[in-house]
């Protein structure tokens, strides 16, 4: 297969396998291109994208913003905090008001789930979801197992958990399909007020001791609690969550085999991980972040082709 079935990347869900190994081969080539001294490839000198961000973001954000760069894109950026937004534009005159400025592609991260796919619905244009509140964080997931695949050669059989705060999780989410759709034995861990209900339905299995979990992953991918999208208490207190949810060297160093630590960021040093962790040899965490700018040219490199096919 040499093109993507969608011509939006809107979730995991909405993608199949060959897609995604499609978006890895071509990520492999684009993570040559940056490791070599002239950066950089003329491929989309012919498309424009504006990366609209209502939600603060710092990786994903950077990371598309040098992937667009990389591709000779030319760029436009947005930030609702300083916009007419604030003004009380709506979402789809704002983004049409853009894309009357001959924009192709437009990368959006949004605070409501679902802004992605209605604005998909409703301009002419390709759109990447950057993040759109609790629901996906696409190119999150692909980088993640991108970044696995690189680590074991193959995501197929291995056992991956995911701790922390999934209920408000677009990372979890997303990397919940991806980890599936690739192969792998996904299961979650965390304190039963945030785990999702039904979350079983999805096929995952629920740990609810974060020791067991560990030992029987090979992959732990710790997330960060969402305090900004609570409005009440989910613990007793972020103590309470350390002791029962928090990894520290001395659990990792007793688990009877070496398991990589996966972290999307934001971290809270000290909370879900602690920094000897974090910044430990078996933490892959900078190289997902790496791994990041490859997996977002790819992803924008099919999307454009698919713009100029039309
Ligand atoms: N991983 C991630 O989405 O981080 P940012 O919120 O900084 O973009």
């Amino acid at each position: 297969m040499s093109e993507l079935s969608t011509n939006h990347l809107l979730g995991i869900k909405y993608l199949n396998l060959e897609d995604i190994e499609l978006i890895f081969k071509t990520a492999d080539q684009f993570k040559e291109v940056i490791n070599r001294p002239i950066k950089k490839v003329p491929s989309l000198r012919d498309i424009t994208i504006a990366n609209l961000f209502f939600e603060n973001s710092t990786r994903t954000k950077l990371s598309f913003e040098l992937a667009e760069k990389r591709l000779s894109a030319d760029i436009i950026n947005f930030s609702a905090a300083s916009s007419s937004v604030k003004k009380g534009e709506t979402l789809i005159d704002t983004v049409n008001n853009i894309l009357s400025m001959k924009v192709d592609m437009v990368v959006m991260r949004h605070p409501n789930a679902g802004a992605g796919v209605f604005l998909s619905q409703h301009v002419n244009a390709s759109i990447i979801n950057a993040g759109d509140g609790a629901h996906e964080h696409p190119t999150q997931a692909l980088l993640d197992c991108y970044s696995i695949k690189q680590k074991y050669g193959d995501i197929k059989g291995l056992n991956v958990v995911i701790v922390g705060d999934i209920l408000h999780s677009r990372v979890a989410l997303s990397n919940i399909f991806a980890l599936q759709k690739l192969g792998a034995n996904v299961k979650v861990c965390g304190p039963a007020t945030l785990l999702p209900k039904h979350i079983e339905s999805l096929g995952v299995g629920i740990e609810s001791n974060l020791i067991k979990a560990l030992e029987w992953c090979d992959v732990a991918n710790m997330l960060r609690v969402q305090n900004e999208r609570m409005n009440m208490s989910f613990f007793p207190s972020t103590r309470e969550y350390v002791l029962q949810y928090g990894l520290n060297k001395k659990i990792l160093n007793a688990l009877p085999k070496k398991i990589t630590i996966m972290h999307p960021g934001p971290i809270n040093r000290g909370v879900e991980i602690t920094s000897d962790v974090a910044d430990s040899k078996q933490s892959i965490i900078l190289e997902q972040v790496e791994n990041g700018v490859a997996i977002r040219m790819a992803a924008i490199y099919l999307l454009a082709a698919k713009i100029k096919h039309e």
